[in-house]
């Protein structure tokens, strides 16, 4: 199956420098980011804290300026309890983790009926035959390539390997959904990671890292994925 999806880069606002989000997500957006990735943490499902729907509040006007779309990925326990307030708060996405819901069909239909993209995700070490029953009704899957809770980890090399088995189940059941790798992406395993079937590329300390400004980043990001 043939897919005619161009790939997004989203870039994570939790690589961002915090005392200037807004002037940083900005540039992301300028720089041609498609999506922003915000990745909220509650210490719980994850050993580390990041923000909950004010920062999507504060994210909202800037997405709507620069034409970009704010993809919520929701690591916490129950996130069932978070959905109205995130979707109120003007997120474009949600995404799940599978781990942490009891009823994950029933979270996936929840997220739809308040308007929003339904996303779900899972852990290195889950197996995607956790996602088996739930693919079709899906608008994405997050495939994390790092264990989830902080940015700057190394790609865990299996993780292509995962892509690639998600890749066929998706022609076969939802091909028009998107696989969104997330975690340790960077411009040396763009092209792997787009090669194995990705569509959508999550990039924090890769784009808001390093020595080379944001644009920088994201061109050379769109460089080796030849787009
Ligand atoms: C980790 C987050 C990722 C992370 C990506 O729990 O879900 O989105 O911020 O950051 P990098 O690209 O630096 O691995
Ligand atoms: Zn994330």
């Amino acid at each position: 199956m043939s897919r005619i999806q161009n790939i997004k880069i989203a870039p994570s606002i939790l690589a961002a420098d915090f005392a200037r989000l807004e002037a940083h997500a900005r540039e992301a957006g300028e720089a041609g980011a498609d999506w922003l990735h915000v990745d909220v943490m509650d210490g719980r499902f994850v050993p580390n804290i990041s923000f909950g729907p004010v920062a999507v509040r504060a994210l909202r006007p800037l997405a709507n300026e620069t034409n970009t779309l704010l993809d919520v990925h929701l690591m916490i326990e129950d996130p069932d309890r978070y959905l109205e307030d995130f979707a109120a708060a003007g997120a474009d996405r949600l995404t799940v983790h599978v781990e942490a819901t009891r009823h994950s069909h029933r979270t996936i239909q929840a997220i739809k009926d308040l308007g929003v993209k339904a996303g779900v995700t899972l852990n290195p070490a889950t197996p995607l035959v956790m996602l088996e029953e739930i693919l079709p009704e899906v608008d994405l899957v997050l495939i994390m390539s790092v264990n989830p809770g902080f940015g700057g980890q190394r790609y865990i090399p299996g993780s292509t390997d995962k892509i690639r088995r998600l890749r066929r189940l998706l022609d076969d059941v939802n091909p028009t959904a998107w696989l969104e790798v997330d975690g340790g992406i960077s411009p040396a395993n763009a092209g792997e990671v787009v090669g194995a079937g990705a569509t959508v590329l999550v990039v924090g300390s890769a784009v808001f890292g390093g020595p080379k400004s944001v644009a920088e980043n994201v061109a050379d990001l769109r460089t080796a994925v030849g787009q």
